[in-house]
């Protein structure tokens, strides 16, 4: 359905989004992954043909986008990272303003107005201003306006940043839905493994403007599959313990986090003595050391060497 083929995005001297290609096909929910200025949100705006690549092209339908951007526009929605709504106006007025961008009116913008607040679960809020509205509400605004038109693309940048755990399952599930029973065709775009983990199929991921691996999440589960991931769990993780792990030879990945440090290593290596001595020699008391095989965000902390969120 649209294709990417050798998209880079140059601001001044430095590339945003290098050599990138991807392909969604119809009736999939395709999730692209990556931490803060991956190039996500420049790699959108070209796909939506919002901005122009330096090099590359896309294509929608087998057409350049470039050349004719009217057959994506159409039939796209996009929901921006950045939410696009007018606060004094209510959630209706709102739609209402969208929808005439998009040349509804009359009984058909009704309708179509009805369907989206039901969708995004507002139709109880509908005549409140959206300045009072929550953030989790906002951003479900946020997505309806791109559903106005009953699109058969929707490409959504991190739709669920910055919101509470009962609106973001609504959010995800409503991106389920849509694609289950209208056949939505989704990106879906997030810096959260769990949520591309739930809905996608197959996922992308970059980081530094380049994509660092590509598959279906087997696929890139199996990227190491000779690995293993050992969390150490402690009261307290001190810096002189981290530095023993920095250094050691037969560890590949680490990822701290307050009282936990996770490592990777092959499959085939015992850490557990090592462990028990660094964590003596660093006088720290040890709560428990597990095995576990790698996850999405294992494989994340692999290819980059850092973790997905900062
Ligand atoms: N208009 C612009 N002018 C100059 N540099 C830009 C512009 N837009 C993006 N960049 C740079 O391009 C890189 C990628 O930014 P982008 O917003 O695409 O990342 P992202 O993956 O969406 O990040 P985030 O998770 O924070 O939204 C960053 O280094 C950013 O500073
Ligand atoms: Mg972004």
């Amino acid at each position: 359905m649209l294709e990417l083929v050798n998209i880079s995005k140059r601001f001044k001297q430095k590339y945003a989004v290098k050599s990138m290609n991807m392909l969604i096909e119809r009736g999939e929910i395709v999730g692209l992954l990556g931490p803060n200025g991956a190039g996500k949100s420049t790699a959108i705006s070209i796909m939506s043909s919002l901005v122009e690549p330096t090099e590359g092209d896309v294509y929608f339908k087998g057409q350049s986008i470039l050349k004719k951007p009217e057959s994506l526009r159409k039939v796209a929605g996009i929901v921006p990272q950045e939410i696009a709504l007018y606060t004094d106006l209510t959630a209706e007025e709102n739609l209402q303003f969208f929808g005439r961008i998009y040349h509804l009116k009359g009984a058909k913008l009704k309708e179509r107005m009805d369907d989206v607040l039901e969708t995004i679960g507002l139709t109880d809020r509908r005549k409140e201003v959206v300045k009072k509205f929550s953030g989790g509400m906002k951003r479900r605004l946020n997505i309806g306006v791109a559903l106005l038109h009953e699109p058969e693309l929707l490409i959504m940048d991190e739709p669920t940043v910055g919101i509470d755990a009962q609106s973001r399952n609504y959010i995800l599930e409503t991106v389920r839905r849509l694609n289950e029973e209208k056949n939505v065709t989704i990106l879906y775009t997030s810096h959260y493994m769990e949520e591309v983990e739930y809905l996608c199929d197959r996922i992308y991921i970059m980081d530094q403007g380049n994509l660092i691996a590509a598959g279906t999440k087997e696929e890139i589960k199996r990227i190491l599959s000779g690995e293993k991931t050992i969390v150490i769990k402690a009261d307290r993780i001190t810096e002189s313990f981290i530095n023993e792990f920095k250094t050691h030879p037969l560890i590949n990945g680490m990822n701290v986090e307050e009282k936990q440090v996770s490592i990777m290593v092959a499959k085939e290596v015992n850490m557990f003595a090592d462990i028990i001595k660094l964590a003596d020699k660093a006088s720290l008391e040890l709560n428990s050391v597990n095995v576990k095989t790698p996850t999405l965000e294992d494989v994340f902390l692999h290819l980059t060497g850092r973790a997905l969120r900062d």
